[in-house]
C-alpha cells in the first residue's frame, strides 16, 4: 500500500534503476533513513534530523539503484488561486540526484514522471521555486514573475501570511488546456 511502481525503462548502465511513488504516511523509518542521507549529501544545509523542509509533503519519488536510494522528489497536490482562476498543481520540492549519479538524466526523468501523473489525473501545472533555473528550463518551465501569498512556517510553527514577489525564482509549467495568467498567486498553504 502506498507504492506505486512507475513506469521506467532503465538505462543499459543502471539495468536495476527502479522508481516509485510513496505516500508520505506510509514511509518506514529505514527508508526514511535513506531519504535522511541523501538530501544531507546533496544539500548541504538541510536539517540533519529530518527529512524534510519545513513540512512533510503528501508523496515522493524515490529512485533506487538496487538497493542504494540515488534520487528524489518530494510531490504535494495542491489546489491554488491565481487571480480568479482555481488550478490544480503539483509543488515539486527537494529535488536531488546523489554526486554519483549526476548528469545521466535522472532529475529530468523524475520530472517527467511527475508530469505524466499528473497530466494522467486532469492536473494544470507543475511548480517549483528554485535557485538555479537550469534543469527545469531545459525541462519545459519558465520563470513567472506574479505576486505570491502563502503560509510562512519556520520551526514546526506557522509565523504569519507572506505577500511578494519570489524575485526570478518561481517557475511553472502548464500541463492543460488551462493557459497561465498575471494574477496574483494564492498557494492556499505553504510554499515547498
Ligand atoms: C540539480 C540536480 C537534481 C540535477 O540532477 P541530474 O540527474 O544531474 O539532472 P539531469 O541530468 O536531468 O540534468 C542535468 C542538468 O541540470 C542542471 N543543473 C545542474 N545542477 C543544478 C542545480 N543545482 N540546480 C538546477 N539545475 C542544475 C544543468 O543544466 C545540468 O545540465 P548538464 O548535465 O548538461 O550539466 C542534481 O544536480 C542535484 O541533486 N543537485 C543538488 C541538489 C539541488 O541543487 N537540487 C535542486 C533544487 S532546486
Amino acid at each position: 500500500m502506498g507504492l506505486t511502481t512507475l513506469n521506467y525503462r532503465a538505462t543499459k548502465d543502471y539495468k536495476f534503476m527502479h522508481f516509485e511513488r510513496r505516500e508520505e504516511f506510509s514511509i518506514s523509518s529505514i527508508v526514511n533513513a535513506n531519504i535522511q542521507v541523501l538530501l544531507q549529501a546533496c544539500f548541504p544545509d538541510y536539517p540533519s534530523h529530518q527529512s524534510y523542509f519545513k513540512q512533510v509533503p503528501h508523496s515522493r519519488i524515490l529512485v533506487w539503484e538496487k538497493e542504494t536510494l540515488i534520487g528524489h522528489a518530494s510531490l504535494e497536490y495542491r489546489k491554488i488561486k491565481v487571480g480568479e482562476t482555481i488550478m490544480k498543481a503539483f509543488l515539486i520540492g527537494d529535488i536531488c540526484v546523489h554526486p554519483t549519479f549526476q548528469h545521466q538524466h535522472i532529475a529530468s526523468k523524475i520530472i517527467e514522471q511527475i508530469e505524466t501523473l499528473g497530466k494522467e489525473n486532469g492536473l494544470d501545472l507543475m511548480i517549483v521555486t528554485v535557485s538555479d533555473t537550469a534543469l527545469y528550463k531545459k525541462n519545459g518551465f519558465v520563470v513567472v514573475d506574479n505576486i505570491c501569498r502563502w503560509v510562512m512556517l519556520q520551526n514546526h510553527s506557522t509565523l504569519g501570511v507572506i505577500e511578494r514577489n519570489l524575485n526570478n525564482s518561481l517557475m511553472v509549467k502548464m500541463l492543460g488546456q488551462t493557459s497561465w495568467n498575471e494574477g496574483t498567486i494564492d498557494f492556499m498553504g505553504y510554499i515547498v
